[in-house]
């Protein structure tokens, strides 16, 4: 083997365990790849565990109770529920998935990111005002609607977006998400209520206030919708 041979051999071989470590949603490799917790049926490693595919049933595929809604009685006046391989183990592999959003009057979905899918929100009852911030290279421009039953709105994946309902009823969505496990980053949870706590000094040098500030809102109750 030559110097160049056996490079190119051992990155071939890098870059096939990597492929096989990540946990990226991969183009399927097979029709079905339900996930199973258990590997005790299992052939494939891709994401998930796959259940053998003979074994898989119809209920696999299947998620109810999207149409109940539910309590937003808390302090951001929110709740999310997702419909993720976690809840529906057929999306394994497929790169989408969905939630259900209840908003109590003057409820926020406070501003958060989705680091591993783009989202597509549907408002089926209420108003809500939505937007989100673009990344520095542009300028963190914002962008910025107010949305009514019927319309559709994007969040590219990554960017930081909230939903805020401006009705005087409550408000539902519902969004699709191009991830199986698209993640979710609250921004001012993720920063304020870090287990153990960022040092005060990065947070208000970030912020540009004082520490007692920062102090105080670490110490706050920091709420996930
Ligand atoms: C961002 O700001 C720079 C400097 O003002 C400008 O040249 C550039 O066109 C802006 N880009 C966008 C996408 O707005």
């Amino acid at each position: 083997m030559t110097m160049s041979i056996r490079l190119s051999a051992s990155f071939a071989l890098l870059a096939l365990v990597l492929s096989l470590a990540d946990a990226y949603d991969p183009s399927p490799l097979q029709d079905i790849c339900v996930g199973v917790a258990e590997p005790h049926n299992a052939l494939f490693v891709n994401g998930m565990f796959c259940k053998n595919p003979s074994l898989a049933t119809a209920d696999d595929f299947l998620f109810s109770g999207l149409q109940v809604p539910r309590s937003t009685a808390n302090p951001v006046g929110s709740t999310v529920t997702p419909v993720f391989a976690a809840q529906l183990p057929g999306l394994n592999t497929l790169g989408i998935s969905m939630v259900r959003i209840d908003f109590g009057i003057g409820g926020l979905n406070p501003p958060h990111t989705h680091p591993r899918g783009t989202e597509i929100l549907l408002v089926l009852e209420g108003t809500l005002y939505v937007g989100f911030v673009t990344s520095n290279q542009l300028n963190n421009t914002f962008f910025e609607k107010v949305l009514h039953p019927g319309d559709v709105f994007v969040f590219p994946i990554g960017m930081i977006h909230f939903q805020l309902n401006v009705g005087k009823t409550n408000a539902v969505a519902i969004a699709g998400l191009s991830s199986q496990n698209p993640g979710v980053i609250t921004v001012a949870n993720a920063l304020f209520n870090a287990k153990p706590p960022i040092s005060p000094e990065v947070l208000a040098k970030g912020f540009q206030v004082d520490e007692k500030l920062v102090e105080t809102l670490q110490k706050k109750f920091w709420y996930y919708n």
